[in-house]
């Protein structure tokens, strides 16, 4: 098999985004006709920093689908002997699996892993990308927009773009696929460089009330070196999305959120349990786009 090493959305080509919305829709078909090859699959996933959804759903997809799986835990490992993050991946790809699922607070280094013959994931990486969670968000949207893509849907960002792995690359792919993306933010979560956006803006006053979707982020806190730049009381006030802000944003605008949530921050939890939601479909639809991700791997 070729090895896939999949770091950024931009590791993968348009076909490549098609065939995963494709055998995210179908992949119990899938399982059929590939049970021998599935059953021969390892997946092992290690995780260097907390998860809950992306490590799970990615072991969840891989049994689901007959594979084995084995999971590296840093706490229990020999990390606590001094042993490097990067002489414990060369330890895991010694150990060939067939795909490893690697989430860590650095960025992840190419070279590192070029010479194995293992597929590798990103299950996410420091403030960089984290490509698994744009494909189920942009497979989430155009499920519900009954869509191949995103084209000429206004997207807006809310709250901490500059740390947020998830924004860099929903911004990318949801770009690609056609959809107009804009950003609401104060100034130290903004991003200077151009990942695709369209717009910039500071606070809901600017908005356009025509939002096909909104996406909330937690402020992340874990990467803000100098401390947190506002109080939770202070952003809720200012970028949490409440019931009223939403209706504002446009007729029916569907609200996204990737998860972990601080209810009563940057969502209400009316917001969240209002029918325009879509934040628990984007957790079911994750098994679904990595069980399309592992076939792809494999
Ligand atoms: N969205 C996301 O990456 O969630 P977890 O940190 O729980 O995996």
């Amino acid at each position: 098999m070729d090895k896939k090493i999949i770091f950024s959305v931009d590791d993968l080509t348009d076909g490549e985004v098609s065939r995963l919305f494709f055998t995210s829709r179908t992949i119990s078909a899938l399982k059929k006709t590939k049970a021998e090859q599935y059953a021969n699959a390892l997946v092992l996933t290690a995780f260097f920093e907390p998860s809950t959804r992306t490590r799970l759903s990615f072991e969840i997809a891989a049994l689901r689908l007959g594979m084995k799986v084995s999971n590296f835990h840093p706490f229990s490992s020999s990390l606590s002997k001094g042993e490097s993050i990067d002489e414990t991946l060369r330890s895991l790809l010694a150990l060939a699996p067939d795909i490893l699922v690697v989430r860590q607070q650095e960025p992840l280094r190419k070279d590192l892993f070029s010479l194995a013959n293992v597929s590798i994931i990103s299950g996410g990486d420091g403030v960089n990308e984290h490509p698994t969670q744009a494909l189920l968000d942009c497979f989430t949207l155009v499920n519900h927009f009954r869509s191949d893509d995103l084209f000429a849907k206004n997207i807006l960002i809310i709250g901490d773009v500059a740390h947020s792995r998830v924004a860099h690359s929903n911004i990318k792919l949801m770009s690609r696929l056609g959809a107009n993306v804009s950003v609401l933010a104060p100034k130290p979560f903004q991003i200077t460089e151009n990942l695709g956006q369209k717009q910039s803006l500071l606070s809901f006053s600017e908005c356009s009330g025509e939002y096909d979707v909104v996406m909330c982020l937690r402020m992340q806190k874990e990467r803000m070196i100098d401390g947190c730049l506002m109080s939770d009381t202070d952003y809720f006030y200012n970028y949490g999305l409440t019931l009223t802000r939403l209706f504002k944003m446009g007729p029916q605008c569907m609200v996204l959120h990737p998860g972990p949530m601080n209810v009563g921050v940057e969502i209400d939890l009316a917001v969240f349990n209002h029918p325009q939601s879509l934040i628990q479909k984007q957790v079911e639809n994750g098994v679904l786009v990595r069980s399309a991700l592992l076939d792809l791997c494999l």
